[in-house]
């Protein structure tokens, strides 16, 4: 599968452990959080209910808490930090430009 790397918004819109909800043009809702210096991306959409992950809280180095029935993923794998078996869709990312880029497989 082939991979590209798909422009979100500018590095400087991300708050220090808060979520930010941004749609990329194919239609997919990310989930993004700012932890130090590092940017996770993830689908914005819980895998217990489906509601918005940017609302979201972090704890500890890299922790999603779900505001809605307080699931908890890791950011650095996607996966429950209660039942390996359930994750949400990470993304990679890489700065560049002032922007954040998320590797996505390639359209089409
Ligand atoms: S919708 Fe996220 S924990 Fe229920």
């Amino acid at each position: 599968m082939e991979f590209e790397y798909i422009r979100t918004i500018e590095v400087s819109r991300l708050i220090q452990r808060e979520g930010v909800y941004h749609k990329i043009e194919s239609g997919l809702e990310l989930a993004l959080y700012l932890i130090g210096e590092a940017v996770y991306a993830v689908d914005n959409k819980c895998p217990h209910m489906g509601m918005p992950l940017h609302e979201g809280a972090i704890v500890g180095d890299q922790t999603l808490v779900c505001r809605y029935h307080q699931w908890k993923f890791d950011l650095k794998t996607g996966t429950s930090t209660f039942a390996p078996n359930i994750y949400v869709k990470k993304y990679e990312t890489k700065i560049e430009d002032g922007f954040v880029f998320v590797k996505m497989p390639r359209q089409g």
